[in-house]
């Protein structure tokens, strides 16, 4: 008998192995679980996605370079790296192309190599296209434990796509993060809004998701709403207990001697 556990982590390593049989030129070395998420670590040339395909900042996300890069030194331009990575991202729907990173590599005066190296470092970093809503299921234990595959399940089944893959009408793509810091929370997900570009982007939090929950989520956001961020348990209070207090409950006694004189 499998525990649950090893059950999980055979399922993994079977999607690794598809991952491998998909991608053969894909090595160990590029493969690691950082990015395994992103399923996407090295560049094949496409007629959207090429080094000679144009790419520029726009003219008021220029204004927003230069503010950027002020806030660094001249000789330690290249520290801007990821603000400027992450800008051109959202200017471009949420997805990195080589000639973005080539832009970006240009403004702070390095080699493109010191560009990609990032770029492919850092899941939160797209290089391949995504919907305009990117809907990121945390992955790690805590989020686990708490039925984090049921949601990305649902999620998939729902918009009919797999993982990473972006829906016909180009709205929603779904893929996995690794812990959000919202465990207290869990599980959660993060939808990243590349709808309104630059100027609108958002990156928000949905906390105690349900199966249930995440597909009104998601028919919200086609709808055009804003879902309630945070916590969809409405018996918790942000990060509380869900239920309320069981302890603690009455009014904390004052310190001792807080007259000082009269101890
Ligand atoms: S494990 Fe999901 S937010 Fe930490």
């Amino acid at each position: 008998m499998f525990s649950p556990a090893a059950r999980l982590a055979s399922k993994r390593m079977l999607e690794i192995r598809q991952v491998f049989r998909q991608f053969p030129q894909l090595t160990v070395e590029s493969s690691t679980s950082r990015s395994f998420s992103t399923a996407l670590n090295y560049h094949i040339d496409s007629p959207d996605n090429n080094p000679d395909v144009p790419w520029d900042f726009t003219d008021a996300n220029k204004e927003r370079v230069k503010e950027i890069m002020s806030h660094y030194p001249s000789n330690y331009k290249q520290s801007a790296v990821i603000p400027l990575l992450d800008l051109a991202q959202q200017q471009h729907g949420g997805w990195l192309t080589v000639s973005s990173m080539n832009t970006v590599a240009k403004t702070i005066g390095v080699a493109p190599i010191r560009v990609y190296e990032v770029a492919t470092f850092y899941s939160m970093f797209n290089r391949v296209k995504v919907g305009k809503y990117h809907l990121l299921v945390c992955g790690t234990t805590p989020c686990m434990i708490r039925g984090s595959r049921e949601i990305e399940d649902t999620l998939l089944k729902h918009l009919r796509v797999k993982r990473n893959e972006v829906t016909k009408d180009g709205m929603f793509s779904v893929g996995e993060m690794e812990c959000m810091g919202c465990c207290v929370n869990a599980p959660m997900i993060t939808v990243a809004d590349y709808s309104k570009s630059s100027e609108g982007y958002t990156y928000n939090y949905y906390e105690d998701v349900t199966p249930k929950r995440v597909v009104e989520i998601v028919e919200m956001l086609r709808r055009g709403e804003t879902p309630p961020v945070g916590t969809q348990n409405p018996n918790r209070i942000r990060g509380g207990p869900a239920g309320g207090n069981t302890t603690l409950l009455g009014e904390p006694k004052p310190p001792p001697c807080r007259d000082l004189d009269a101890c």
